[in-house]
């Protein structure tokens, strides 16, 4: 798209042209000695013509504009020069377009090129006042060209200011919208999160309320079980297989009740000194028989540095414990998991390694969210608890797809308190 000339050096071409030739017009009307009075309708027209020819040029080349304006108004100060030599040099009152220049250009550009218009100007005045002989008096020079300078400093000195005062607006004003955006934001997510915040009790309500029937159920069907075991006969076979489908559903049921309840009553963390290595050791040795069951073997690999330091031991077990299930979950028969320790800096870090497939791109997003799971019989629960528990800690979880192809879940805890030994 092709730019356009912003409206403030519109308005100054605009300005500059009509106060030229109103001016022109306007001396015009005071009488001239014939014989100059010859020169001043060619002038005239040359002079609206370089006009025209100005605004075509900006027309093309609005980028250009100031450069535009700087060389046009040398060309504008050579034109009344011309006309004032030519209507009488010192003599002529078309010397007064000169302050028409000065002033204009002082208020566009400035304090300096309005100086520096009303020197050329003077220097002008002279020469014109030199060409056309007997000429005035040089204090009169002096006079007009003192009073041009005075007119370009001022005036220069004015329009800056006004223009910084402009510039400050605009940007307090800029602050305002953006600080406005942001309030509006932070608005619309308080009224999702309260929102959010409201379906979770509702449904932290209701996981409470299913609880209890369902253990019940789950030891009715058990009592069930026992009666039918008692009970031999053709049938029995199959009532005995159907209960054991309802008890292992019933079981499912109550561990997701248990699960979301855990997410959504997490206990504040109370940290105690400890040994996070020990812990790692205890929760290996716990998960080991699953892991064995299906086949993946489980690495310890802990780093001895690691002194001992304050962190909730349950909870700190919880999160680890949903990293290396989902470890040994992804892990086919005959792969590995390991379990890091190792010391970086003022920080402890737990890394869960794996052999599985790793991270699909497309679940990347949606890890932490609650109930995002990609497994039939899963919660979704397990990385969201773990990176709250994380939180809790003053720590992050984040994950990486390892080298080797599976995937890595690191724990960063802060130390700080630690004591050393
Ligand atoms: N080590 C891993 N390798 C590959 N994918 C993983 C791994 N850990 C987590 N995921 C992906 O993240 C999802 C969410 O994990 P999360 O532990 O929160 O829930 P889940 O394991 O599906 O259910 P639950 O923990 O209740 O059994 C998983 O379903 C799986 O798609
Ligand atoms: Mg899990």
């Amino acid at each position: 798209m092709r730019d356009r000339l912003d409206p403030e050096a519109l308005s100054f071409a605009v300005l500059r042209g009509l106060a030229m030739i109103g001016g022109l017009a306007a001396l015009s009307i005071a009488p001239l000695r014939p014989e100059h009075q010859i020169h001043l309708a060619p002038l005239l027209g040359a002079f609206i013509a370089y006009k025209a020819l100005l605004f075509a040029l900006l027309f093309f080349r609005p980028a250009g504009a100031r450069p535009i304006f700087l060389a046009t108004l040398g060309a504008d100060l050579g034109i009344v020069f011309v006309l004032v030599w030519f209507t009488g040099g010192g003599e002529s009152h078309f010397y007064l377009l000169f302050s028409v220049l000065v002033a204009l250009n002082a208020y566009q550009f400035g304090p300096g090129i309005g100086v520096l218009a009303a020197i050329v100007s003077a220097d002008l005045m002279a020469v014109a006042n030199i060409l056309v002989a007997p000429g005035v008096p040089w204090a009169h020079i002096g006079a007009r060209a003192a009073l041009f300078g005075f007119l370009g400093l001022a005036l220069g000195h004015i329009a800056s200011r006004e223009r910084r005062a402009r510039a400050e607006a605009e940007g307090f004003n800029a602050e305002l919208r953006a600080a406005l955006a942001r309030l509006e934001e932070a608005k619309d997510r308080a009224v999702r999160a309260e929102r959010l915040a409201a379906a979770g009790r509702v449904s932290a309500r209701m996981a409470h309320e299913v609880r209890s029937p369902i253990s019940a159920i789950g030891l009715n069907v058990e009592m069930l079980e026992e009666i039918v075991r008692g009970c031999p006969g053709p049938m029995m076979g199959d009532a005995g297989d159907l209960l054991r489908g309802i008890r292992a559903e019933v079981r499912r049921l109550a561990g997701l009740t248990d699960e979301y309840l855990t997410f959504s009553r997490l206990p504040r963390a109370q940290p105690q000194e400890d040994s996070i290595n020990e812990m790692l050791d205890e929760l290996v040795a716990f998960v080991k028989p699953e892991a064995d069951q299906r086949g993946v073997v489980l690495v310890r690999d802990p780093d001895p540095l690691i002194p001992l330091f304050s962190f909730d031991r349950d909870l700190l077990r919880r999160a680890v414990l949903n990293l290396v299930k989902n470890g040994i979950e992804a892990t086919p028969q005959g792969g590995w998991v390991l379990v890091a320790t190792r010391l970086d800096g003022e920080r402890a870090e737990v890394s869960v390694e794996d052999t599985g497939r790793g991270i699909d791109a497309r679940d990347a997003p949606h890890l932490f969210e609650p109930f995002f799971t990609t497994k039939p019989r899963g919660t979704g629960l397990g990385l969201a608890i773990a990176r709250q528990i994380a939180e809790e800690h003053g720590g992050t979880l984040r994950w990486a797809n390892a080298s080797g192809g599976g995937a890595r879940f690191t724990l960063r805890l802060p130390l700080k308190g630690a004591a050393h030994g």
